[in-house]
């Protein structure tokens, strides 16, 4: 057949906002909270299985297919002193998704900032690449609504880029489907 296109997809936001939580629901459902599959269209292509979610060290990278599409996805840390690492990634990535925690408030001007310097990185100012938000942990009763989480990381000043966010719960899965489907569509 023909060879699926490949896409690197580069995964963004704070330590904690669950980044590596949203990757693992994409994996075969043997997670305690799992609600099955998240779409015939995602199909998890490595031996890895659905894991104990732990702090991501520097970062992993996890591989799916779909039916066109071929995505390496980087799993960065979001931790302070590995920050440094995602840059490196910026100038071959043809996506992002950005993770915000939506109840926390206390680093929401932190998740700006990184979003900010992520926005004003030379290999990243003059690329039309899509971003994915996610604002995450809507289940949490602090959580802010995707409106408020949009307006406190101005979101609205990206013309220049295709965007979108989404609520989601990634312990449970959801919202991350109509995300994902978005960014599929930016891609393809
Ligand atoms: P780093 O790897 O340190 O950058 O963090 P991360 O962004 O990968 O976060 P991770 O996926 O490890 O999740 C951090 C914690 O938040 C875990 O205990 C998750 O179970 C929890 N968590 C993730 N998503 C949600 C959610 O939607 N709701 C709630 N209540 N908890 C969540
Ligand atoms: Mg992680």
């Amino acid at each position: 057949g023909l060879k699926k296109k490949e896409v690197n997809v580069l995964c963004l936001g704070l330590d904690n906002s669950g980044k590596t939580t949203i990757i693992n629901q994409l994996k075969p459902a043997n997670h305690p909270n799992h609600l099955g599959p998240l779409s015939e269209e995602w199909k998890h292509v490595s031996q890895t299985q659905a894991q104990e979610i732990v702090p991501t060290i520097g970062f992993n990278i996890e591989k799916f297919k779909s039916s066109s599409l071929s995505f390496t996805v980087f799993d960065m840390s979001g931790q302070s002193r590995y920050r440094s690492l995602w840059e490196h990634y910026y100038r071959e990535s043809h996506a992002v998704i950005f993770v915000i925690d939506s109840s926390d408030k206390l680093r929401m001007v932190v998740a700006k900032e990184e979003l900010d310097t992520f926005l004003n990185h030379d290999d990243v100012l003059n690329k039309k690449i899509p971003i994915l938000f996610f604002a995450n942990k809507m289940d949490l009763r602090d959580a802010q609504s995707s409106v408020k989480v949009s307006q406190m990381l101005c979101l609205e000043r990206i013309k220049d880029k295709p965007w979108h966010i989404c609520a989601s719960n990634a312990n449970k899965g959801e919202g991350l489907q109509e995300g994902l489907d978005w960014l599929q569509d930016q891609i393809a």
